[in-house]
């Protein structure tokens, strides 16, 4: 009799891969272009998120060659809501590196790699799904089921780890079938594998996986210590005139460069209404919009002045401030007063 042979790890996830893998468009092309634009974008955000973004940017900017022809504000615009706007920043800077080297994105992991905002993921997705080079991508997915099938407890997020999840990944990998093996470990993590409560009993590598035999699934993947969030307190000095509203660009090196706020005031501690009322002779005060980034809580307020504040800057109108870029908070708060007909 002939013996069935176990099929391997590689084998299983790709089979499964067939099975249950979402139709998305950035899989039905091998346009480096619009890979590498999908893979920025999810970076930043999930696939039912980061779906619209791409179709945006896609029938906005169709080649490199508009993408870089673009301002920076229409790419921060169409950015809008993503929020990590020094990724837009580099989009952009990228596309024009590109096209003032031919317009021709590279074909391999290399040199992939020299461009703006291209690193080890990016580099090795771009070389894998459009070039059939055998080079793993590593991301959160594919930490996590790496970690859980190979038991392996190095922290994410270190050094160490890049190298060691690199080299198990690649190791496993059929190189005939990079890309396959590549979206593969992605969409396992993304669908199958993911962070609480996967489901381990319907799972095709339950008996593979060392870490559902050790009863440690939960336990994997090993993260480093939660780093310290800051706490920021802002004061906006709201001026209306007219219908109009002074806004400027934050030019400094910060969060949210090259988009549009207010007048600024930040303060170590937070100030209490009466405080604020007084000491800006203010018309009224919003209440407390609480922003969340990865590194820092916002806390803002909205300080409605009656004269013209000592910094001057441009006035706007209402279709004005539309159209120009703004983080979430400056959004939602414009909205909130009227001068926004949707937050987005
Ligand atoms: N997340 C990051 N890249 C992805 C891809 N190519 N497909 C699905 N999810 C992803």
């Amino acid at each position: 009799m002939v013996k069935k042979q176990r099929l391997t790890f590689a084998e299983k996830i790709i089979d499964w891969y067939h099975q249950q893998k979402r139709n998305l468009p950035w899989r039905e092309t091998k346009d480096p272009y619009k890979v590498w634009l999908s893979e920025i974008i999810l970076q930043q955000t999930r696939v039912a998120q980061g779906l619209p973004y791409y179709n945006k940017f896609v029938e906005n900017f169709p080649t490199v060659k508009s993408l870089a022809a673009a301002t920076e504000q229409d790419v921060l615009r169409l950015w809008q809501g993503l929020g990590y706007y020094s990724r837009a920043r580099n989009l952009h800077k990228c596309a024009k590196e590109v096209v003032a080297k031919g317009g021709v994105f590279p074909n391999n992991f290399m040199d992939l790699k020299k461009l703006p905002g291209i690193g080890n993921y990016t580099a090795a997705a771009i070389a894998s799904f459009c070039f059939d080079e055998a080079v793993p991508v590593v991301d959160g997915n594919v930490y996590r089921v790496l970690s859980r099938v190979f038991d392996i407890d190095v922290p994410i997020q270190t050094p160490k780890a890049q190298q060691t999840f690199f080299e198990k990944a690649r190791q496993q990998m059929p190189p005939e079938l990079a890309a396959t093996f590549n979206q593969a470990m992605m969409e396992f993590g993304a669908l199958q594998c993911v962070p609480k409560n996967p489901d381990c009993e319907n799972c095709v590598l339950k008996r593979l996986c060392v870490a559902k035999a050790s009863d440690k699934v939960e336990l994997l993947p090993v993260k480093e210590k939660k780093i310290k969030v800051k706490q920021r307190y802002f004061y906006y000095l709201v001026h209306q005139e007219e219908g109009k509203m002074q806004l400027k660009q934050r030019q400094e090196r910060d969060i949210w460069q090259g988009l549009y706020d207010f007048d600024l005031i930040e303060s170590e501690e937070e100030m209490k209404e009466e405080v604020l009322l007084k000491k800006y002779k203010a018309r009224g005060v919003s209440k407390i919009y609480k922003h969340v980034l990865t590194h820092q809580i916002i806390y803002a307020r909205f300080v409605l002045i009656e004269k013209k504040p000592q910094k001057t800057f441009k006035m706007y109108t209402k279709r004005e401030i539309e159209k120009l870029p703004k983080p979430k908070l400056i959004s939602q708060y414009l909205y909130d007063i009227g001068m926004l007909n949707k937050v987005n």
